[in-house]
């Protein structure tokens, strides 16, 4: 059904780190690329953690971007060159984070309102040698307009696609998704453009390519964290999940050094956005577990219950 359409797993922080995006796509597979959630610069130097997930050798899918925070560009540059120096040949741009304490720092979407530090930015990523950009974007901070001025500045980088969710910062990740705008991008926009927003099932990527045929791609983002078989219904088995879930404990109990508070609420957050059409009461009992032995037992029964 999607085997004409490029399909790109896109960067939840938190979530789709190394770990998750290795035992995604040994387990179930579907995307045809998978992006590092971004990369940020916090009191003068690159997270340790940010490195260590973009790093080739923790990297075991067939194709994977990392990503960097739009910011100011010596941090920009310094991650970038971080990143060429492990290798990789190219880097995505975030230009969507809508959080605003990131926001108003004139960052992710943040950066938006303010073309001239967009201008500045590209400027001096391109001026790195050996390394391509991708652009993954808003309409705007809090007019849904405001990309008409950044898509001017693409030529600067000339960016192997531009990936956009089309809603403002403002909106965060909820409300109307804007199609007039989307579809205006895709006219104006000289380089492949990627849709990325609320796409849930098969038939939701369908529909959007019917709807868009000039898109070079999708992205999707909840959809596949909360059911990682969406683009494969065939794998969609308790065993699957049940394994997804057992790699990923496994990977932040060495991680976390076996700091049994830190594990647990790590595996929490998880299922805060995993599996939602479990069985109500398996989540709520994982959810109130106060020890990784509790949850252990929350989570077998769970599964189980998934099987029956
Ligand atoms: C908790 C959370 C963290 C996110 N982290 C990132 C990120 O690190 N980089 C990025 O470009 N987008 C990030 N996003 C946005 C997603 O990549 C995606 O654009 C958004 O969820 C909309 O797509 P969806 O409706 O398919 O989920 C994040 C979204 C959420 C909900």
């Amino acid at each position: 059904m999607t085997e004409d359409t490029t399909i790109l797993c896109a960067p939840v922080q938190g979530i789709t780190d190394c770990h998750w995006r290795n035992a995604h796509h040994q387990i179930f597979g579907g995307p045809d690329h998978y992006y590092g959630p971004f990369m940020r610069v916090e009191h003068g130097e690159i997270r340790k953690r940010d490195l260590a997930d973009a790093l080739p050798e923790n990297n075991a899918v067939q194709s994977f971007t990392p990503q960097i925070l739009g910011c100011r560009p010596q941090d920009a540059l310094r991650m970038v060159r971080a990143l060429a120096e492990m290798g990789h040949r190219v880097v995505d741009i975030n230009l969507g984070c809508p959080f605003p304490p990131i926001a108003m720092h004139h960052k992710g979407s943040g950066l938006l309102q303010y073309p001239d530090e967009v201008e500045n930015l590209f400027k001096a990523l391109h001026e790195v040698e050996g390394v391509s950009y991708s652009v993954k974007m808003r309409l705007g901070w809090d007019d849904p307009q405001q990309w008409r001025d950044i898509v001017r500045l693409l030529d600067i980088i000339a960016p192997q696609q531009v990936v956009m969710h089309p809603r403002t910062g403002r909106q965060q990740y909820k409300g109307m998704l804007n199609y007039d705008e989307f579809a205006a991008l895709l006219e104006l926009c000289p380089y492949p453009v990627v849709f990325n927003g609320e796409l849930k099932t098969l038939d939701d990527i369908t529909r959007i390519k019917q709807v868009f045929p000039g898109i070079a791609g999708v992205m999707v983002g909840r959809g596949l964290i909360e059911d990682p078989a969406m683009l494969c219904p065939e794998k969609a088995t308790a065993n699957n999940y049940c394994e997804l879930h057992n790699r990923l404990r496994d990977a932040y109990t060495q991680q976390l050094n076996g700091g049994e508070h830190q594990l647990l609420l790590k595996m929490k957050s998880l299922w805060e956005v995993f599996l939602p059409q479990a069985p109500r009461k398996s989540l709520k009992a994982i959810k109130k577990a106060t020890t990784m032995a509790k949850y252990n037992v929350a989570v077998s029964e769970l599964f189980y219950s998934m099987e029956e």
